[in-house]
């Protein structure tokens, strides 16, 4: 085995690479078992899971970066872990201790370092947890057993563009969860439900669809896999929403903007509004804060052009320089969001 992977690190798409190692956790009998450590890229399922029928899966995203002094950095490792006992609850599944969830993901990366892109490649690795409903079932329950494990994979940047600015459009047909339904938890299905909005998009030359909220399609939602943020007249706004998921990049990009001296607003933002926004970006652990140069509405026809100059905007181009130098260990961490390893 060689010791470094031969891969073009510099151009990486966001996509699934195997690495050498998976870590897996099974709930069985009432309780957590050992953690196990596979080489195997596949695990043994009954048909009749509930993952399978009734949709009983969830799962997170974050990110472990080499950094300037040579050291991984997790980022954000423990807020990922609440966010999946949110999901675990709202799919009435058994939730993952957050102390096994930590665990588990310091080890995928550890076993699995010789996978985390170089310093200074632009890319990172991918950790992905996901837990599924085992026991078998055919009426509408939840699982009583469980398969919590962690695959990793070193990604490059989600949109193509990279960092400049991406066209993307609002299609009224189309909703991706429920007004009360499943939007604010990161499960499968929400994903399977935006599959064809997303193949529709792309095929019309769009990096991704601009939900509105499903109840009144009247105010902006998220942006595909990632929520939204805009810039207008100096202040960061991003959309209130309960059908939306607490980005853990949108939550960190506040905080930084507050310290900017940036205020925050989290609230209604109308499909009007977008004609007085100077600034607009996708936010999430795969598009970063990823500029959006228009918004095209396919009912009314209208075109938010917000690049004028095709160039990401001032705000957007600091934030994302300094969540990057964080994540990246140039700049202090000031708000402990990195876990270190010695790796
Ligand atoms: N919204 C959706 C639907 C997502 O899939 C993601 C990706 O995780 C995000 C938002 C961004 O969340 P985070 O910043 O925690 O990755
Ligand atoms: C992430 O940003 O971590 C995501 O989960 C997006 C992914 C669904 C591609």
């Amino acid at each position: 085995m060689e010791k470094i992977p031969n891969l073009d690190w510099a151009n990486l798409p966001f996509g699934y690479v195997r690495t050498d190692y998976n870590v897996r956790c099974y709930y069985r009998d009432g309780k957590w078992g050992e953690i196990e450590v596979s080489s195997s890229e596949n695990i043994n399922i009954h048909m009749a899971a509930t993952a399978l029928h009734y949709g009983q899966e969830i799962f997170e995203g974050l990110k472990a970066f080499r950094g300037a002094d040579g050291k991984v950095r997790i980022f954000r490792l423990e807020e990922n872990a609440r966010r999946i006992r949110e999901s675990a609850m709202g799919l009435k599944m058994v939730p993952v201790p957050e102390d096994l969830f930590c665990e588990m993901a310091k080890k995928a990366v550890e076993l699995n370092a010789r996978f985390v892109p170089p310093y200074g490649s632009g890319a990172s690795l991918y950790i992905r947890p996901l837990e599924i409903g085992m026991s078998a079932s055919v009426g509408v329950r939840t699982s009583t057993e469980y398969l919590f494990m962690i695959l990793v994979s070193p990604v490059g940047p989600y949109f193509k563009t990279g960092f400049a600015p991406t066209k993307i459009c609002i299609m009224r047909e189309y909703d991706r969860v429920a007004p009360k339904g499943t939007g604010r938890w990161k499960v499968g299905g929400n994903y399977a439900a935006s599959l064809g909005a997303g193949e529709r998009a792309h095929e019309l030359g769009y990096s991704a669809v601009l939900y509105l909220d499903p109840k009144e399609k009247k105010y902006l939602d998220e942006c595909g896999p990632a929520n939204f943020f805009a810039i207008k007249d100096g202040r960061y706004i991003t959309p209130a929403s309960e059908s939306i998921l607490p980005s853990i990049t949108n939550m960190s990009l506040q905080q930084l903007a507050r310290d900017m001296g940036i205020e925050v607003e989290c609230r209604h933002i109308t499909v009007d509004e977008l004609d007085h926004v100077q600034e607009a970006a996708a936010c999430g652990t795969a598009a970063v804060a990823s500029p959006i140069g228009e918004i095209d509405d396919l009912d009314t026809g209208k075109k938010y052009v917000i690049a004028r100059d095709g160039k990401p905007g001032p705000v957007t181009t600091r934030l994302y320089n300094h969540l990057r130098a964080i994540q990246l260990g140039e700049e202090a961490d000031n708000h402990g969001w990195n876990t270190i390893l010695d790796i």
